[in-house]
């Protein structure tokens, strides 16, 4: 008999870390939910009717693997607004999520044995995607200073060494927040044209910034033929978490074969959700300002309430303030197990939050808390926290 083991790259990835403590507690009626990164509401309903009246118009059938010739349109149109200057479709892929688009910009440019360079705490697939690739992946760590996440560019230039194959960079960042500053896009872009590194750029949480419309993107300054890939989704900005829809900007020579890839991966993107998507794009600009501004007041509540828990009692909660998305990434003092810590908040306080060490070593320590929830339930949530380290 032959073994039935998966290849030893597969055997070798992390299972989610989210998924293990969440899934020993989903559908606990007392344990309340803040470990997954969604809204907590459906998507707006002018997106849902546009899908409907599709689903009932008959458009039910395979498209273009790049995606519809009207949405890849209505999305040049959008990016072209967002960005202030022309993104063509000769640009554009339609893809059957954020995840898949990461995954399909891995197999375009990385071969096995790459080295690849990811700056973390991050999503946990941004750096399990690559390895799947078998590339050869060496982290750079978000530092939490002064109440702010910075990453150190100098460190982050010597990491990415010219025989560097793509540098992935997630930003505003899952789980901390942090958001490149607009003045790091060029070194970083110059050092990656000079030594042929692909940045592959995850964007989607460009919408969700705390500080503008927008978070600085490398599409601003990007040539057409430079080695870059963003990465980006409606689920986020558009709260279409269960629509699996998204997107790829990259270079235009790269767009028949990821149109080639995507065919032997999904083949194509569902018909009516194209159409659900380009109402989003032509229609959603005030959905994306509210729930930005939701988002913002959420983070100033649930920082804020960290931020008195921490007080002179002294429980000493370090809690950086995020400049975009929909988490607030905190530690508790002398928290070494984020596992253990997470499981002990959903068993003695119903408090169910993400182990930070799910978004690689780096956030060891450290708990995520995706505050894209109502005001009462975050209120709630620290009500929680707080008994828990009363009582601790
Ligand atoms: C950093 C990051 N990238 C990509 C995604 C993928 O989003 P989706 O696959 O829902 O489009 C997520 C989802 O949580 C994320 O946090």
């Amino acid at each position: 008999m032959y073994p039935t083991a998966a290849r030893p790259d597969v055997l070798a990835l992390r299972s989610s870390q989210i998924r293990e403590v969440a899934n020993a507690a989903i559908g606990q009626a007392d344990v309340l939910p803040f470990w997954f990164g969604e809204s907590d509401l459906p998507t707006p309903l002018f997106i849902r009717e546009a899908a409907a009246q599709a689903v009932l118009a008959g458009e039910t059938f395979y498209t273009h693997n790049l995606g519809r010739a009207d949405l890849r349109e209505a999305l040049s149109a959008y990016l072209g607004r967002l960005h202030g200057r022309a993104i063509g479709t000769e640009r554009l892929a339609i893809t059957n999520s954020g995840v898949s688009a990461l995954m399909l910009a891995a197999q375009a440019v990385i071969s096995p044995g790459d080295r690849v360079v990811v700056v973390d705490p991050v999503w946990p697939n941004v750096a399990e995607i690559p390895r799947i690739m078998s590339a050869r992946v060496q982290t750079v760590a978000l530092c939490a200073e002064s109440g702010r996440w910075t990453l150190d560019l100098d460190r982050l230039m010597a990491a990415l060494t010219p025989d560097t194959r793509a540098l992935f960079l997630n930003s505003p960042n899952n789980p901390t927040g942090w958001t490149l500053p607009a003045e790091h896009r060029a070194p970083i872009l110059d050092h990656c044209r000079r030594h042929g590194i692909w940045l592959i750029a995850d964007d989607v949480y460009e919408r969700l910034s705390f500080t503008a419309d927008k978070a600085p993107s490398f599409l601003e300054i990007a040539a057409l033929d430079d080695r870059l890939i963003s990465t980006n989704s409606f689920s986020k900005a558009w709260r279409m978490t269960g629509w699996r829809l998204g997107w790829i900007v990259a270079p235009p020579e790269l767009i028949a074969p990821l149109g080639v890839l995507l065919e032997y991966n999904t083949s194509c993107a569902p018909d009516f959700i194209q159409t659900a998507a380009a109402s989003a794009l032509e229609h959603g600009e005030i959905a994306v300002s509210e729930l930005r501004a939701e988002l913002r007041a959420a983070r100033d509540q649930v920082i804020g309430g960290l931020t008195t828990l921490s007080g002179p009692s002294g429980s000493g909660i370090e809690a950086p303030v995020p400049d975009g998305g929909m988490y607030a990434f905190f530690r508790i003092a002398g928290c070494t197990d984020a596992v253990a810590m997470a499981n002990d908040l959903i068993e003695r306080a119903g408090l169910g939050l993400a182990p930070g060490s799910a978004f690689g070593e780096d956030g060891q320590g450290w708990l995520r808390w995706c505050f894209a929830a109502r005001p009462e339930k975050n209120a709630e949530g620290l009500r929680r926290l707080a008994a828990y380290l009363s009582h601790r």
